[in-house]
């Protein structure tokens, strides 16, 4: 049981509440200012309100009553606070023993109970490049699939790849003037987007030229076979790029099927729209009337423009209906960023529906739209037009190039790695600096990315993180070098932890709760935030605490069982994040 949970009931009982007022009162604990003023703080203002009592009078009165206990030594009050100190040796072994005993697992708890969370992500464009912009989509989405599979719930990752709309007329409109067969097989994509600006740009000084794209457009809608199968074509070396990219990330979908293969259900559900009287005319197009159903003043959804074409909410309304078919979820995710507008009248077109067709399930209401802040300050020795690819390659080009520095400065701490090692590492570092980059803010905040911030050794930085890793597993092997355990097995009976120690062990304490909280608010920076935490507390320990003395084997033991701790909460933070806990670097 974690030990909040056991302050909290121990609360309840002082407070005569039956135990189901406990989790109330655990979220409410904080942590004192210092170790010298107690270990966590109970704060009073809540109750005195419904008491009319003054908060340190109340303050008093509890801590009177709270009785000391194996883990709770005493309490003590500090004005409106209720401070209480625990018995660091036993709340250690409470602390440690569960994450030693199964250390891949610790911070993963059975919230969700195997239901299913649908969670759509990344969708780039095909026709168009893997851009810089997709990476917070991909990042924030895989960090939240990786963070609910772990607490229990069953995700469906959802690549809706934006493969269908007039976009592709212009496509085929360029291909069937210029396109050149070896071209693109020698540079796929690349070659694309080239194609389709040379037709857009032509369409801005030739109107035409948009008419014949949007009456190619036509005749692949249509199933022209000669159209479709270039659509093919163009979509599977699309595909292909995009893949080389996941894996290099390490991220695979469940499916790939993007708005083409929703096509065929689109007029199927815009009759459900028409036939419930949902749907109207206006203008020649056919909208549904959303504003006010869900409490704001939003535009109609347009289900089909006025010149017949179906569009990309009539494609979406289509899509969520067929997943909610297919996997009857408990929450249907949109990991999108600026589209804010889009989903809203999503959302409401669906509730309008449910109730129209009175369904029985109200699943529109678990539909939601996590969106996130702009990234500024990008660009690479390409220049501005900002290429996943060429920003990865980048990533780990400059980290090599500071691994090497920090080698020819300091050979000691950083050794010299074989080619093999070298190259891991650098494409290690580069992604964590990247990733971590981007879950460093809560995800609404605009950032200013910068290279050399992101990619330092020290501050709020992935390679940070990384290298406390690394710095706990050289402890290990230089333990083993000395012929002792390396901290594996049961937490030790060693000596009282010290300041620094004991901050450690409270700080790992609170890790399922920031997992859990990282689920709930769909924040992946929750772990982010106590990753950076954790490791600067590691580091303040083991700046003035010696690990491994052989004239003392007993405190030893104790803390490389500490340090071990450390270790498997880090890289277990590390691994939801999609961050490569790396052993030497
Ligand atoms: N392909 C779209 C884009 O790049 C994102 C799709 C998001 N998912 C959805 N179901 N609309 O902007």
């Amino acid at each position: 049981m974690p030990i909040t949970t056991h302050v909290a009931q121990a609360l309840a009982a002082a407070l005569e509440y039956p135990p189901e007022h406990a989790p109330g009162l655990g979220r409410s604990l904080t942590r004192p200012p210092s170790p010298a003023l107690g270990d966590l703080a109970f704060p009073c203002f809540a109750l005195a309100k419904q008491l009319r009592m003054a908060p340190p009078k109340i303050a008093a009165d509890l801590a009177a009553r709270i009785r000391p206990d194996a883990l709770i030594a005493r309490a003590v009050a500090a004005g409106p606070y209720v401070n209480l100190f625990l018995d660091r040796t036993a709340a250690a072994r409470a602390i440690l023993g569960p994450i030693l005993a199964d250390p891949a697992r610790y911070g993963s708890r059975n919230i969700g109970g195997g239901q299913v969370i649908v969670l759509d992500f990344s969708a780039p464009n095909i026709a168009k490049p893997f851009h810089f912009g997709h990476l917070r989509s991909t990042n924030i989405g895989a960090g939240l699939a990786r963070i609910f599979s772990f607490l229990g719930y069953r995700v469906v990752r959802k690549n809706y790849l934006g493969d269908w709309g007039t976009q592709f007329g212009f496509v085929i409109y360029a291909w069937q003037r210029w396109g050149d067969a070896a071209e693109l097989q020698a540079r796929a994509i690349e070659y694309l987007v080239e194609l389709y600006v040379r037709a857009y740009r032509q369409s801005e000084t030739d109107p035409t030229v948009r008419e014949q794209a949007r009456h190619l457009f036509l005749r692949l809608e249509q199933g022209d076979p000669d159209i479709a199968a270039l659509w093919q074509q163009f979509r599977e070396l699309s595909l292909a790029g995009f893949m080389k990219t996941y894996q290099r990330l390490d991220i695979a979908f469940d499916s790939y099927e993007g708005e083409a293969a929703v096509n065929h259900l689109v007029e199927g559900v815009i009759e459900r729209f028409v036939r419930a009287g949902v749907a109207e005319e206006s203008q020649g197009a056919l909208v549904v009337q959303v504003s006010g159903v869900l409490g704001r003043e939003i535009a109609p959804l347009m289900l089909r423009k006025s010149d017949g074409a179906s569009t990309y909410a009539a494609r979406d309304c289509a899509e969520a209906i067929d997943r909610w078919e297919r996997h009857g979820f408990s929450a249907n995710i949109y990991v999108v960023s600026r589209q804010e507008d889009h989903f809203a009248q999503l959302f409401a077109a669906l509730t309008r529906l449910a109730a129209a067709e009175q369904w029985e399930a109200h699943w529109p209401a678990t539909c939601e739209n996590v969106s996130f802040g702009y990234v500024r300050g990008m660009s690479t020795r390409k220049g501005e037009a900002v290429w996943l690819e060429d920003v990865l390659d980048e990533a780990r080009d400059r980290a090599r190039r500071i691994r090497e520095e920090k080698s020819a400065a300091n050979p000691r701490a950083f050794p010299t790695l074989s080619a093999a090692e070298l190259d891991h590492v650098s494409e290690s570092v580069g992604q964590a600096a990247l990733l971590y980059f981007d879950v460093s803010s809560r995800r609404l905040s605009d950032v200013t990315f910068d290279w050399d911030t992101v990619l330092q050794f020290e501050g709020n930085t992935g390679p940070y993180l990384q290298y406390s890793h690394a710095r706990m597993c050289g402890i290990f092997r230089r333990a083993v070098a000395e012929g002792l355990a390396a901290g594996s097995g049961t937490p030790q009976a060693g000596p009282e932890p010290a300041d620094e120690e004991w901050l450690l062990v409270l700080k790992l304490g609170e890790f399922p709760a920031a997992v859990a909280a990282a689920c709930t608010e769909r924040e992946p920076h929750e772990i982010a935030k106590f990753l950076h935490e954790l490791a600067s507390s590691f580091n303040a320990f083991y700046n003035k605490h010696t690990v491994i003395d052989p004239a003392d084997p007993a405190t030893s033991a104790a803390r490389l069982t500490l340090v071990r701790a450390t270790q498997v909460t880090l890289a277990n933070g590390l691994k939801l994040l999609g961050i490569r806990p790396l052993e030497t670097m």
